[in-house]
């Protein structure tokens, strides 16, 4: 009970240094919300482990973890500042909730109920990460919540009929929660008033040997999957779902994420190495099973990841290219972070035989992801 008041206290907003130079006079902050509202929330457990996550874009911004000899470090990509999140150089998504659909739709458009949808073209020829202005670059309201065994933060966003191009008002919900297990567990609900897709992920991304610190090649991954969804050279699904068997793509047991990333593979290509959906073995639709592993062999970091979700996509940062310059003042290189971002397959709206992403009236909308950290 102490250790859950002394999390709490410790659950506090530490916003003025992140914050500074952030206000509704900033030409940055181009939408008309309250910049001013924007706050940095601290959560801690009973091992020391502590997660930054702030109401702008419910950006997870930090995750403080040991290592096997007892020592922290930051795993989690992104910037010191509001403003990088911001003004983010071609747009990574750093630890935030992408919405409202998490990933690719092919050229903008979907039909839903005999009526067609155009959404903003923002990658190649594609829609992404629910637009320009997606859930990541909107301010949510923040609620710190606790209970036992864990401190947490409750963040919900109205998204209005429309915005950015998507029918209904969707009523979201996302709670954090940084257990005393080591667990950071992440709880979505939605509903709309009007038939909508949705897939909402997060796109942490994880360099288990601290943010910064080189590549995540020598990271040792297990994806509990016996087959992928295939895409086309914009990163569209071909509608196939395939075996990993004999490909780059088996992670079925754990290899390091660099063995097989230069082969000559076309999928390899079109990603740029790995940028692909998993189709996630599951004992039935819905039921919350581990997705992934990873082990980091100098530090012996170790992070398990558990969902509901039918899909994770493995995007090992291919985009990166030493430009950004980290919180530790280093800059994050080709490949020098992992997403696993739990999700359903890309462009579900447009592809019939994928599990649907439609929420309708009356149904809610609930998934559920944790990251788990421990070492080996
Ligand atoms: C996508 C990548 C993209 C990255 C950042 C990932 O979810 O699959 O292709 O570059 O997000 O936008």
């Amino acid at each position: 009970m102490k250790t859950l008041l002394i999390s709490m206290l410790v659950c506090v907003v530490i916003s003025m240094v992140f914050l500074y130079g952030c206000s509704s006079k900033n030409k940055s902050c181009t939408k008309t919300q309250d910049f001013d509202s924007i706050r940095l929330y601290k959560l801690r457990n009973d091992a020391g482990t502590e997660v930054k996550i702030t109401n702008y874009g419910a950006i997870v911004t930090s995750i403080k973890v040991a290592d096997r000899n007892g020592d922290f470090a930051d795993v989690a990509l992104g910037y010191d500042h509001v403003k990088g999140y911001m003004n983010a150089v071609d747009k990574p998504y750093f630890g935030a909730i992408v919405g409202r659909y998490g990933n690719r739709i092919a050229k903008g458009k979907f039909t839903l109920d005999g009526k067609t949808y155009s959404l903003a073209i923002n990658n190649g020829p594609n829609h992404l990460h629910g637009g320009i202005i997606g859930f990541d670059k909107v301010v949510w309201e923040a609620t710190p919540i606790k209970g036992e065994g864990f401190s947490g933060l409750e963040l919900t966003y109205l998204a209005k009929d429309m915005e950015e191009g998507y029918p209904g008002n969707l009523n979201i919900k996302v709670t954090y929660r940084l257990t005393d297990d080591n667990e950071l567990k992440i709880d979505y609900y939605a509903t709309a008033d009007k038939a909508t897709p949705v897939n909402l992920t997060n796109h942490t991304y994880f360099n288990l040997a601290g943010e910064g610190n080189g590549t995540i090649l020598g990271h040792e991954l297990m994806i509990n999957a016996d087959n992928y969804t295939p895409v086309d050279e914009t990163l569209i699904p071909t509608s196939k779902i395939e075996t990993v068997k004999g490909t780059p793509f088996d992670f079925t047991t754990a290899k390091p994420i660099g063995r097989d990333i230069n082969h000559n593979n076309e999928q390899l290509t079109f990603g740029g190495g790995y940028d692909h959906n998993f189709v996630l073995n599951k004992t039935k639709p819905g039921a919350m099973t581990l997705a992934a592993t990873v082990y980091e062999p100098t530090t012996g970091r170790f992070m398990e990841v558990f969902t509901k979700e039918p899909g994770v996509q493995f995007y090992c940062g291919n985009f990166l290219d030493g430009r950004l310059i980290g919180k530790a003042g280093k800059p994050y290189v080709h490949r020098g972070g992992f997403c696993l971002e739990t999700q359903h397959y890309p462009d579900s709206p447009n592809q019939p035989s994928f599990p649907s992403t439609i929420l309708r009236p009356g149904q809610v909308y609930q998934t559920s992801t944790i990251y788990k950290f421990s070492t080996k």
